[in-house]
């Protein structure tokens, strides 16, 4: 099924090439060194290794120093720096450094002496001072910028990826030379190809896209101050050799090179240089690979993904909130990991809505598919995330919060009850918005329903443990005290023609209710719970059961000698237990047949 109305799936009419196993070699930067030109520019003149100036009274060039001129001039769009590229002749070569435009003064030059620029000499200096100084003028600077994602230039929305995407009537041209390889690679189509032989069919792989251009719509309602939302973390997790992070590979490679230069990120280093990395990010997936290779202790871990999801480096939030706009992100992670990270730490809640976890059989079809895609995304790359951003800048910023609206209206109907149901029904709608994006700029088809099930099927699980067990202990609390007739009660003993559910001892500070397993379990049905075990396990887990060692059940006394015939009919099981009945122990603060009055 289609996320929504538009249905074109691929069409190999339109796929140009099917030859993935070539691809265009990457044209490499030619070594600057090699490119410096004899230049004219009167009085100077720079001639092979020699800068020479023409001297009028012996009417001749005479020389200055050796060669030295600018290569580039280039400005940062986002701090108006310019930094210029200086090539000189140092003894036996040529050396490029890159400088700022105020290091052209003859006193800054100087500096450069120790990096073999021939300047030793006062008036050498001022010569070169002076020839920078024109040579500059004959240069126009280029654009240049170390942020990704989103943000405004000259009062204009951008995404910045390798080139800036815009509006077609803002004509600034930019590239990228921050640190992550994003410059796309390879051949769009061959990526299209690869989508449809090896991710077609399999809606995990599906998700992990959606995932990752999910980043595009966070950045890009930040940044316009349309809504207020958290980067979205997405922890995988699960056996080695599952596929884990050739899928959050296949979802970056939308956006970047799926490598280590690129977008796949390792989890080591130190809390803080794992957020400097998100710094600028406004839109472009990252992927952090392997958590336990990091060894921060579970507490820091917690205050880390808190950090991270807030948007903003912890530091630099309290002490220098003028840099809050420099020091901050806001994008999508995708994290992998053998283990689950919540399981570890310490029932969070707040961590809970934070962090979504999925855990898979398999994310890939097999290791066959595991190697295809790896080849094919390493092959080409950095081709879907700047056509999106061209589609979502021709929709605008309004209609794709609108388009996030509307699946968070689907995803409400659907999702279960809980506290939490906006605020995760937002997060999984950012998901399903990708998936929309996806569909709309490549008119491609996604297995859509299929896609909005994983997200569903998660959110169930992870919400038995999150919030069914406290539910269920409320309910079952109110159950207790509604019929308290059908439980002995400390040692009062059942009203007569009463069914035996068990026994309450109570005392001013506690309640423990022991319910026969069958009539516990036939509680939980009637609530709509469908494993008991899961909530048991969940109340033992938070300590509000009673029970043997190793065990979920407390014997107990509950039937008296002249009681077994009510116990065979309740159990089925004849005789009396010289060690009592197997119950569930449930504990309440407090009395609650006192409190309950
Ligand atoms: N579904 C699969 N069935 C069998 N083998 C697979 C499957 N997916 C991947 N593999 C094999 O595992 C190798 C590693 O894949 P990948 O790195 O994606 O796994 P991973 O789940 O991240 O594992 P790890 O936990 O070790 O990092 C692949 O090159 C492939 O040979
Ligand atoms: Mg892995």
């Amino acid at each position: 099924m289609p996320i929504k109305k538009v249905k074109y799936p691929v069409s190999m009419g339109k796929v140009k090439s099917i030859n993935t196993t070539e691809s265009p070699s990457r044209i490499e930067n030619k070594s600057k060194s090699e490119e410096v030109f004899d230049l004219d520019l009167y009085p100077f003149k720079l001639k092979e290794q020699d800068l020479l100036v023409w001297d009028d009274q012996r009417e001749k060039y005479i020389q200055v120093s050796k060669a030295v001129k600018i290569n580039s001039i280039t400005r940062c769009i986002e701090t108006r720096d310019i930094e210029v590229e200086l090539v000189f002749w140092a003894f036996d070569r040529f050396e490029t450094v890159v400088i700022s435009r105020g290091d052209l003064s003859k006193r800054e030059l100087k500096k450069l002496a120790s990096k073999g620029l021939d300047v030793l000499q006062d008036k050498q200096a001022s010569a070169v001072a002076t020839f920078l100084n024109k040579q500059e003028k004959t240069i126009t600077p280029t654009n240049v910028h170390k942020g990704m994602g989103w943000d405004f230039q000259g009062g204009q929305l951008v995404y910045k990826h390798y080139e800036l995407i815009a509006h077609p009537s803002y004509s600034t041209k930019s590239k990228y030379i921050g640190d992550y390889d994003i410059e796309p690679r390879g051949d769009y189509y061959d990526y299209l190809n690869l989508l449809a032989r090896e991710v077609m069919g399999k809606p995990a792989l599906q998700l992990m896209l959606c995932v990752a251009m999910s980043s595009l719509i966070i950045g890009m309602l930040n940044r316009t101050n349309l809504l207020n939302l958290d980067t979205l973390l997405v922890h995988i997790y699960g056996a080695s050799t599952t596929g884990k992070t050739t899928a959050a590979m296949l979802g970056v490679s939308a956006a970047g090179a799926p490598t280590a230069g690129g977008l796949l990120q390792s989890y080591n280093g130190t809390r803080n240089a794992i957020a400097k990395k998100l710094v600028g990010n406004y839109g472009v997936p990252i992927v952090l690979d392997e958590s336990t290779m990091n060894l921060m202790d579970m507490q820091n871990f917690s205050s880390f993904i808190y950090e991270i999801a807030q948007n903003t480096e912890k530091t630099r939030l309290t002490k220098e909130s003028e840099l809050k706009d420099s020091q901050s992100w806001s994008t999508t992670i995708i994290s992998t990991g053998e283990s689950s990270i919540l399981a570890k730490s310490n029932k969070n809640e707040g961590l809970r809505v934070r962090l979504f976890e999925f855990s898979l059989d398999k994310w890939t079809k097999d290791g066959k598919n595991a190697e295809n895609l790896k080849k094919g995304i390493l092959n080409s790359y950095g081709h879907i995330a700047p056509k999106i951003a061209k589609k979502m800048l021709e929709l605008g910023p309004e209609k794709v919060a609108f388009m996030l609206e509307d699946n968070k209206m689907d995803l409400l109907k659907r999702l279960p009850e809980s506290k939490f149901k906006d605020r995760i029904a937002t997060k999984l709608a950012l998901v399903i918005t990708g998936a929309e994006l996806i569909e709309l700029t490549l008119e491609f088809e996604l297995e859509g329903e299929e896609i909005i099930e994983m997200l569903i099927d998660q959110e169930l699980k992870a919400m038995s443990d999150r919030e069914m067990a406290p539910k269920f202990y409320r309910e079952l609390k109110q159950h207790i005290i509604r019929f308290k007739r059908n439980f002995k009660i400390n040692k009062e003993p059942v009203a007569t023609q009463q069914e035996i559910w068990g026994k309450i001892e109570t005392s001013s500070n506690q309640t423990q209710c022991y319910i026969l397993p069958v009539i516990f379990d036939q509680i939980a049905r009637d609530y709509g719970y469908s494993d008991s075990k899961v909530l048991i396990d969940a109340l033992k887990r938070d300590g509000l059961i009673l029970h043997d060692k190793n065990k979920n059940q407390k014997r107990k006394f509950i039937f008296s000698k002249g009681e077994i015939d009510q116990r065979e009919e309740l159990l089925g099981q004849s005789g009396y237990p010289p060690k009592g009945d197997y119950t569930y122990c449930i504990c309440y603060e407090g009395n609650i047949l006192e409190d309950s009055f």
